[in-house]
């Protein structure tokens, strides 16, 4: 890959348009971005890996080939260095999301201090989502069409067994 690479690394279980949103501005800023959902998480995932990478590549086709879907084991800082990434992007919602993000920052720089972490913010639409609450209000049978993408939406309500 060349030209200035980004990676935004997360859990996106499953990926939510407050996501999306911070993709698509971090799509216009860098060249590529490397989308990439974290193996072995501590806390047990909805979605294997493989489905939420499948869940990202069909959200984000329309974003041509600037988006690239990846998984990764490890450090995250470990990951941008091997993707060629200048960059790892974070969305910001509220304060409340400053101090940890701040923190794995700081850490990552430490590891590595050729790359910086860039802070996104979200649209305030999106503010206050997060894939845990969507999860609880799909789980509770309510509408998540607003809160993430259709093929995001499908699946959650068939792995939930809210399918209308
Ligand atoms: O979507 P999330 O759960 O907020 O993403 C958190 C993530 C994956 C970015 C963070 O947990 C992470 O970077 N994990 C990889 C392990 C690592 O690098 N730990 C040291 C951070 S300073």
């Amino acid at each position: 890959m060349s030209g200035r690479i980004a990676l935004y690394p997360g859990s996106f279980d499953p990926i939510t348009r407050g996501h999306l949103d911070v993709l698509e501005r971090a799509a216009s800023i860098f060249d590529r971005v490397v989308v990439s959902v974290l193996r072995n998480p501590s806390k047990e995932p909805l979605f294997p890996v493989e489905e939420r990478v499948d869940l990202i590549r069909e959200s984000t086709r329309d974003m041509g080939a600037r988006v690239v879907v990846d998984s990764f084991d490890g450090l995250t800082i470990t990951h941008a260095a091997e993707v060629g990434a200048g960059a790892i992007v974070r969305g910001l919602r509220a304060v409340s999301d400053f101090e940890s993000e701040f923190q794995m920052a700081l850490m990552n720089r430490r590891l590595d201090p050729t790359i910086n972490t860039v802070f996104l913010m979200t649209s305030a639409i999106n503010v206050f989502m997060s894939s845990s609450l969507v999860k609880e209000i799909c789980r509770l049978g309510g509408d998540i069409s607003d809160f993430v993408p259709p093929a995001c939406a499908r699946a959650l309500q068939q792995r939930l067994g809210t399918r209308a």
